[in-house]
């Protein structure tokens, strides 16, 4: 899945993402399971679609880019006091666009996938680009592989995509 040809291709679309603190930090939020951070689901579902709009000649960099940004909310979702005024399922993809927007030049493309990945639960939200889609259902397969512990251990995630990071083992 993890091929080092592609991931060759990957990583210079998504570095100056993987090098900024914001980002980074998301290594220590959880997501779905608990040996799988929000970093490492975005990298797995950014890479993955990136893989398939490469393989159906679509915008492969929004897909990379807005995929590792699309849970960019940056707090603790399973812990309610730190975003007491907020309904986490609806309204994530919103703080998540605000984040990336205040700390990256985004295409529209790119935000268009943060805002509507979790459609059609935000129903009003609609797919603005195929991109979308791709990215939306890759974050859904991502989230029941993980909840279901498909995801194995050893794959490769922040020590890969940012050389030089402690390995995780
Ligand atoms: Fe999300
Ligand atoms: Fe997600």
């Amino acid at each position: 899945m993890w091929n080092f040809r592609a991931y060759r291709a990957y990583l210079p679309l998504v570095e100056d993402l993987l090098a900024d603190p914001a980002v980074r930090s998301m290594d220590a939020l959880p997501q779905h399971a608990p040996e799988v951070s929000c970093l490492r689901h975005s990298l797995l579902v950014s890479y993955l679609s990136f893989q398939v709009c490469r393989f159906w000649g679509l915008d492969e960099r929004a897909a990379a880019r807005g995929g590792l940004l699309h849970d960019l909310y940056l707090y603790n979702w399973l812990d309610k006091s730190t975003h007491p005024d907020r309904n986490h399922a609806f309204e994530h993809p919103r703080v998540a666009l605000a984040n990336a927007r205040a700390r990256f030049s985004l295409t529209e493309k790119e935000a268009d996938i943060i805002l509507t990945h979790m459609f059609p639960l935000t129903i009003t939200r609609p797919y603005g680009c195929l991109e979308s889609l791709v990215v939306s259902t890759m974050d859904k397969l991502c989230a029941v592989a993980e909840l279901l512990r498909l995801v194995p251990r050893t794959l490769p995630g922040v020590e890969l995509a940012a050389p030089g990071a402690p390995a995780r083992r």
